[in-house]
């Protein structure tokens, strides 16, 4: 149980009732501002802090961690944890918290929303219409692409991957995918890499970002993609180079794009991806239903209160934090 007088800095109110039901005696400190504390805010204000409760775009790094000695444990309310530098955590015996599992389904449901959208030019097509542009019923206007009888590519066959697959394969797709572990996936037929992208008529990214996978579509994958291939992305940005993505997109290269993740969020004023009619894009909502908002909370304040009373966190992000701490034991 956590104890009365440890201090929580939560970077941002959260969905839901977790917040409200925290043990009596501990001290919490929201931070008020709808863009979240920047980086000298969140130093100082984190400074006394015993749990760090945090989002995605706070970034948690050495500096922070060491202007915040009592720190014994972060939770982050996101599944994916590229902005925390975990291995600074794991040298000063920090757990990092996470809420992967509960954001699964609602994610895949966005990144089908996507595939959807970007198939069939919602987006565009919404546009039309209230710009005035609607004439009349033509055998040729905006004509789009079908999801079933086609190929899915899956790059990354992890929870949100394969949810994505059974959906993709129910609406009559034939599904292959990759994967840097080459798991094998029920109903989904596994490939390399470079004939993923050369056999895809749509190609969806659910990697994690890390060193390995940052610009894992660059400039040279990018131009291995079917001519008239869609490429969607609800993982993160930094894994595709978007200056080359908007190129083959204006080129018609390729038809389309769906994308919930930029390489910078807030998607910045002069990105050439905003003058795309062919790029579907959204504002980072993946897992943004109530429910799994909540739930997402809910997860974040229970690993919350384990790393304070000391306790393993039901979702640790770097577990070995806890072999460390063992081995320290024994061998003192
Ligand atoms: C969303 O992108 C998350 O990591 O939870």
């Amino acid at each position: 149980m956590a104890s009365a007088n440890q201090r929580i800095f939560a970077t941002r109110r959260l969905p839901g009732a977790a917040l409200a039901s925290l043990p009596g005696g501990v001290d919490l400190e929201v931070f008020d501002g709808a863009a979240g504390p920047d980086p000298d805010t969140l130093v100082r204000r984190a400074a006394h802090a015993d749990g760090l409760l945090c989002l995605l775009t706070d970034r948690i790094d050495a500096a922070l961690l060491d202007a915040c000695p009592n720190l014994r444990v972060v939770s982050s309310c996101s599944v994916g944890l590229d902005h925390v530098d975990l291995a600074a955590c794991t040298a000063r015996g920090v757990p990092v918290g996470h809420t992967p599992g509960v954001l699964t389904e609602t994610t895949a449901e966005l990144t089908i929303a996507l595939l959807f959208a970007a198939a069939r030019r919602i987006a565009e097509a919404d546009r039309f219409v209230r710009a005035g542009r609607w004439q009349a019923w033509d055998p040729e206007l905006l004509l789009g692409r079908d999801l079933g009888g086609s190929t899915l590519g899956v790059i990354g066959l992890g929870a949100i991957g394969r949810a994505v697959a059974v959906r993709a394969r129910a609406l009559g797709m034939e599904v292959v995918g990759w994967s840097r572990s080459g798991r094998a996936v029920e109903g989904v037929r596994s490939v390399a890499f470079g004939e993923l992208l050369r056999c895809s008529d749509f190609v969806s990214v659910h990697v994690a970002l890390t060193d390995e996978t940052r610009g894992l579509l660059g400039e040279e994958a990018l131009a291995q993609l079917k001519p008239g291939a869609i490429l969607i992305n609800s993982a993160r940005g930094g894994i595709v180079d978007e200056a080359a993505l908007a190129e083959r997109l204006a080129s018609g290269a390729i038809a389309g794009a769906g994308l919930d993740v930029f390489s910078e969020e807030p998607l910045p004023a002069d990105s050439p991806l905003r003058g795309l009619e062919n790029a579907v894009l959204l504002p980072h909502i993946g897992s943004a239903s109530f429910r799994t908002r909540a739930r997402m909370a809910d997860l974040a304040v229970e690993n919350l209160l384990a790393g304070l009373s000391g306790e393993r966190l039901l979702q640790c992000g770097n577990p070995e934090v806890y072999a460390a701490a063992e081995a320290e034991k024994s061998s003192g």
